[in-house]
């Protein structure tokens, strides 16, 4: 797996790392400090934290404020504002203020459609997949689930065609989920909604019966690559297209300018003809992208 430059994070083979206990912190967010870290988590990552967000955001940086210790948000504004380049510290906060649920077969009739239509299509159409890898990119991939969810389903789907070879690389601007995607240790209650079928062979089972985890076998780990990557980077810097890029349940968090802005670099990052899957509550409807809609919230590049 590759490395995520100074964001620091390191493979860590089979161990969870315990925080240690943080103090309690009463300091309290006010309108002023509220405009000042929102518009900076806006110029930085384009997610967008309306007024009565202000709570969540007060608790959500308090995090930060315990962990250094720090009493009052005037020094926490010392630390990330008073430098001109971005800090560790500046990666910490955005940890702390991006949502990360995930689930495995999150939208099952994604999973569906891309081996009974997509997959078909791009092999009959393009060799995709046969003359050189399938290039798949989980763009916001949190903990890794999406990413290994679509490694267990194209590991089903070589059963019947062996030629078939894909890339995964997942990518995400939180570094604490891609520790987790390293990792690939899940509470087991979280891979209720994997098939038993691909369970036994995807997944291995700890012994603890009072700390039920499973971790992704070392085979599907090898295959899913990561990234730290932020969507708000004017380049990418991917040297090949994508033939699929699932970024689903990421746009929700933007406004309508940056979901524009963003849809049209991913669409430059993908291949004509292949495959975009967004999450069911995003829609593209009024933006003006070459894309089609071939299924629900699945679009090909015209
Ligand atoms: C709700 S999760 C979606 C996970 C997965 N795609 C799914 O549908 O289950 C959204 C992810 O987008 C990431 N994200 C938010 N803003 C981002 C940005 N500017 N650049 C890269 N990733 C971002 C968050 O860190 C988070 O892990």
């Amino acid at each position: 797996m590759s490395d995520v430059g100074n964001a620091g994070i390191k493979q860590n083979e089979g161990s969870l790392t315990v925080a240690p206990a943080l103090k309690k912190c009463d300091a309290r967010l006010t309108d002023p400090d509220f405009d000042r870290f929102s518009k900076l988590v806006y110029d930085h990552c384009g997610i967008k934290l309306p007024s009565h967000k202000r709570s969540k955001l007060g608790a959500r940086l308090r995090k930060r404020l315990r962990a250094h210790p720090l009493a009052s948000f005037e020094e926490y504004a010392e630390l990330i504002f008073s430098r001109d380049e971005p800090t560790q510290e500046l990666i910490k906060l955005i940890d702390v203020v991006t949502t990360n649920k995930t689930d495995f077969f999150r939208e099952p009739a994604h999973f569906d459609y891309l081996i009974q239509s997509a997959l078909p299509f791009l092999i009959e159409t393009f060799g995709a997949g046969i003359n050189k890898p399938l290039n798949i990119w989980s763009a916001g991939c949190s903990t890794g689930k999406e990413p290994y969810n679509l490694a267990m389903v194209f590991k089903e789907f070589q059963l019947d065609r062996p030629d078939f070879r894909f890339d995964i690389l997942g990518t995400d601007i939180c570094t604490g989920v891609l520790e987790k995607f390293v990792q690939g240790i899940y509470a087991e209650v979280k891979a209720a909604p994997i098939p038993e079928k691909l369970k036994k062979k995807y997944l291995l089972r700890s012994k603890d019966p009072e700390n039920r985890m499973v971790r992704i076998v070392p085979e599907l780990r090898s295959l899913a690559r990561f990234r730290r990557l932020n969507f708000m980077d004017d380049n990418f810097g991917f040297r090949e297209p994508f033939d699929i890029i699932f970024c689903r349940n990421v746009i929700i968090y933007f406004d309508r300018p940056t979901q524009e802005r963003l849809l049209s670099k991913l669409v430059d990052n993908l291949e004509s003809g292949r495959y975009i899957f967004l999450g069911h509550s995003e829609t593209l409807l009024g933006l003006n992208l070459p894309l089609k809609q071939v299924a629900p919230s699945v679009y090909r590049k015209i």
